[in-house]
């Protein structure tokens, strides 16, 4: 298994492009199941892409990975699924009309996003059978409300055996109102919707930005969406879908974390590719720690804050702070003068990499859904193990403030969803190295 080992203290300095987002790429991806053919630009290399192509291959979609060829950023020995072979980001997609409906355990287990096949599952073939996703750590995430909704539309729905089985005999457009903003709830909806029969209206529906891509995509291909964005989105049903080519957008949580190691270490750090107005909730917090970044069109530059102090947010949907960004913030408020607050809203138990932040010598107790920090701590390197995917990411901006060295153990949660994260550190002058970890 994969670790990473980082030594501390080393300044960040350079340009670094922040690549396609995972929470776009995915659902967009799952769409394929609608039907037709398209080309997709910007999609990122990471092991949930990965997960996402075997799903489709298996469900009958044919994905081909096109353009100039030009060596992966990731070029090395010990490297996740894709890492390390040749990579553009340029893919053509085309359902190939197959009867195939299964998304397996297998596939599932590893990636919970894998139910946003049931949605273009259902619409396009009536028909999907998907492994029920399970636990997971950072809490019991069901999916109760993507198949309240699909049963709204008209499908039938049944569990055996950890399978959910759905069918239908043809979805209709529905008044679907959210008990909560679920994000890949939202998603899965939209898609279902757009070749439903009749007006779908998604009320209390998720605002992130990532479904307003997936809406914007579907529109070049036709699909007849009004209101994404808002809290409330408007679906006419179409009959199919056309061709297009689109760009999938960039990733506010890897621009999110970029933008905290740059408050930690920055030497001026330039971060490429992002639109600032999809992440003012995370610039706000930074501002109010002291941090000045400077926006130049699709870059924001930033150097370390000189020096931090303690601030208090609350994890929320969009447009508030994101709960992906939670465990990246924490290091920054552990060296902060005086004291921070973190309220999760989201997640019920999301600060699993809290304790090994404290065992390198941060100050946080947690108190229900609430971390409390107690700032002017000195990290120190130690060695760590990674839960899940942000939390690798909160770990790895730990390690590189801390003083000495750091190992983090199963970095293979961060290949999940960070496009080759110790190379890019490393262009910025990071000491990190991906090394195999001595098995027991
Ligand atoms: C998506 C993101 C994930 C992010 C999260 C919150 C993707 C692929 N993943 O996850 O990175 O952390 O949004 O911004 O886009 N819930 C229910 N029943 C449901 C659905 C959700 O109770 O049917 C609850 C969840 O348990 C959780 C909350 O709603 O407490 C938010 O979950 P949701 O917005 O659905 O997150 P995901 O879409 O899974």
């Amino acid at each position: 298994m994969d670790a990473f080992r980082i030594v501390g203290g080393h300044p960040l300095r350079g340009t670094v492009k922040v690549s396609g987002s995972k929470n776009a790429a995915l659902p967009i991806l799952f769409s394929s199941l609608l039907g037709g053919n398209f080309t997709l630009r910007n999609v990122p290399c990471l092991r949930d892409v990965q997960t996402t192509l075997s799903l489709l291959k298996q469900l009958g979609v044919a994905t081909e990975s096109l353009g100039e060829k030009k060596p992966s950023p990731s070029k090395g020995k010990h490297l996740p699924a894709g890492q390390g072979q040749e990579w553009t980001g340029l893919f053509s997609i085309s359902d190939q009309g197959g009867a195939e409906y299964e998304a397996p355990y297998d596939l599932v287990r590893t990636m919970r996003a894998s139910v946003l096949c049931l949605g273009p599952l259902l619409a396009r073939k009536r028909r999907a059978r998907v492994s029920l996703p399970g636990g997971c750590l950072i809490g019991a995430r069901p999916i109760d409300i993507h198949l309240k909704s699909f049963e709204k539309m008209g499908a039938r729905i049944t569990i055996h055996h950890g399978y959910i089985d759905a069918e239908t005999k043809g979805l209709k457009g529905s008044e679907i109102i959210l008990p909560y903003p679920t994000v890949t709830g939202t998603e899965n909806i939209l898609m279902a919707a757009v070749l439903a029969r009749g007006t779908t209206t998604i009320q209390n529906a998720a605002k992130e930005p990532e479904v307003i891509d997936l809406a914007n995509f579907l529109l070049a291909r036709g699909a007849k969406i009004k209101g994404a964005g808002t809290s409330s989105i408007t679906i006419e049903g179409v009959t199919d879908l056309h061709d297009t080519e689109y760009a999938i957008m960039f990733d506010r949580i890897e621009a999110g974390t970029f933008l905290v190691g740059a408050a930690l270490l920055g030497d001026r750090v330039r971060i490429e590719g992002v639109d600032p107005s999809r992440i003012t909730s995370i610039l706000r917090v930074l501002l109010n720690m002291g941090a000045e970044p400077i926006m130049e069109g699709d870059t924001i530059t930033l150097g370390a804050i000189a020096n931090p102090v303690g601030t208090s947010l609350r994890t929320l949907p969009y447009p508030g702070f994101p709960t992906d960004m939670q465990a990246q913030i924490l290091p920054l408020m552990a060296i902060s003068k005086g004291a921070s607050s973190v309220i999760e809203t989201v997640f019920e138990n999301r600060f699993t990499h809290v304790m090994e932040m404290n065992r390198m010598g941060a100050d946080i107790e947690i108190h229900g859904s609430q971390a409390i920090v107690r700032g002017g701590s000195r990290l120190e390197g130690a060695t760590v193990m990674a839960s899940d995917l942000r939390a690798s990411a909160g770990l790895v901006l730990a390690g590189l403030v801390a003083e000495g060295e750091t190992e983090i153990k199963r970095v293979y949660h961060i290949d999940r969803g960070y496009e080759a994260i110790e190379k890019k550190l490393e262009s910025l002058g990071a000491r990190i190295k991906r090394i195999q970890e001595d098995l027991p």
